[in-house]
């Protein structure tokens, strides 16, 4: 008999959407014509040459910015019209950033980046220190735990980011280019990592790439070219 087909929901659903950013007085339009869903579960790479929009994409779905048209939802929250307090409280709880400019504290250890997330949602210490530390070891950084991002190499503390993105058990993952900068057993390392997280959690991750390595790795592909949506390739992760 055959199988019922897996029901999939979309978490993210991007309609329409237009970005334009004002540049002294230059338009400069990053995004037209965007229409894409994301589904609960998946590991999707945006892909495309430096310029065609892949970071203001990413910005937009966690909701950083917002777009000039069109319309972002995430899970139950339409991030292009929601007020800014309810945005904040969004970012908190629901997205896990691994952004290059959403660095590591520097006066903090490894642990303790990964704690203060948890403190301002409000985690009772006990609970937030156990959690941050089963983070750490899971991303494979024990015995890293009282280092400071100094002390860290660059995979390193990228890898601290993701346990911070992680321990914080978001809906969704948004990580900007993430084995930009590191070496390619690192970068492999980081990515099995993020795909261990993604089947044993159902963790759902969208990035921005320009490494056939990392492509490899993905659910589906999403091809910008741009600003536009040129392509959409699903295949099996392998
Ligand atoms: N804050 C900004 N102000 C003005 N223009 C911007 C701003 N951010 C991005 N842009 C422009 O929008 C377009 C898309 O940029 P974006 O950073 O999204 O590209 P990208 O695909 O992430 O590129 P890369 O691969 O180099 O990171 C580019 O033309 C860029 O110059
Ligand atoms: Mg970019």
């Amino acid at each position: 008999m055959d199988r019922a087909p897996i029901e999939r929901t979309p978490l993210v659903v991007i309609k329409d959407v237009s970005m334009r950013y004002r540049l002294n007085s230059l338009d400069v339009l990053a995004l037209s014509g965007i229409n894409v869903s994301v589904d609960s579960g998946e590991f999707l790479a945006f892909v495309g040459p430096s310029g065609s929009g892949k970071t203001s994409l990413l910005n937009l779905i966690g909701a950083l910015d917002r777009p000039s048209s069109g319309k972002v939802v995430v899970g139950d929250t339409e991030v292009s019209s929601a007020p800014a307090s309810r945005l904040a409280e969004f970012r908190l709880r629901k997205i896990g950033f691994v952004f290059q400019d959403y660095n590591l504290l520097p006066v903090l250890t490894a642990l303790e980046n990964v704690e203060y997330v948890l403190m301002l949602q409000g985690v009772a210490p006990d609970v937030r220190r156990r959690r941050a530390n089963e983070a750490l070891v899971e991303i494979g950084l024990d015995g890293c735990q009282n280092r400071r991002p100094s002390q860290l190499s660059g995979g390193q503390q990228q890898r601290v980011a993701i346990a911070r993105a992680l321990a914080a058990r978001p809906l969704l993952i948004l990580a900007d280019e993430p084995t930009a900068n590191l070496d390619s057993a690192t970068g492999e390392a980081l990515i099995q990592s993020m795909l261990t997280l993604n089947r044993n959690h159902g963790t759902t991750f969208v990035f921005s790439t320009h490494d056939d390595m990392v492509m490899s790795h993905a659910s589906r592909i999403v091809r910008l070219k741009d600003g536009h949506i040129v392509e959409s390739t699903a295949h099996a992760i392998s």
